[in-house]
């Protein structure tokens, strides 16, 4: 498998995880409702981003470059984790949940530029062998905890 495939499909489970939230999120009454969920996310993201920032950056720096993407890439991450940080650590439930909806918003429409842009542009760019050599590494990577 390639590594674009492999955060494709992880993509694709986030998506349901994004419906769900939204879904979610405006029946939930307490302030920790909605912070147990935002942390879910929080935690599910943080691996797919790791994944993303360590082995697509090095590789792909100079497209990114052309393309003028070089820094939002990696910033659109921190965005999005900034708003789930927000989520868990206000105190009113309707903040929590504007934080978690906001952190949603922000997260599709990354994973969307993802998939337009930067995913087609790997597989133009990166051979096979290096795509799936990457994949590897991810999943090494996904064994040893975030340090
Ligand atoms: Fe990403
Ligand atoms: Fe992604």
């Amino acid at each position: 498998m390639k590594i674009t495939e492999a955060l494709m499909a992880e993509h694709m489970m986030f998506h349901n995880l994004f419906d769900h939230v939204e879904k979610t999120a405006p029946r939930l009454k307490t302030a920790r409702e909605i912070k147990l969920l935002a942390a879910l996310m929080d935690s599910m993201l943080a691996a797919h981003s790791r994944t993303e920032d360590d082995l697509f950056i090095g590789p792909l720096e100079h497209c990114f470059e052309q393309i003028g993407h070089r820094e939002t890439f990696h910033q659109e991450h921190e965005q999005i984790e900034e708003c789930l940080k927000q989520a868990q650590s206000v105190k009113q439930s309707r903040q929590a949940r504007q934080w978690l909806l906001a952190a949603v918003d922000c997260s599709r429409k990354h994973f969307d530029k993802e998939e337009r842009i930067v995913f087609p542009m790997a597989e133009r760019v990166l051979k096979s062998k290096t795509l799936t050599a990457l994949a590897q590494t991810g999943m090494e990577q996904r064994k040893t905890p975030a340090g």
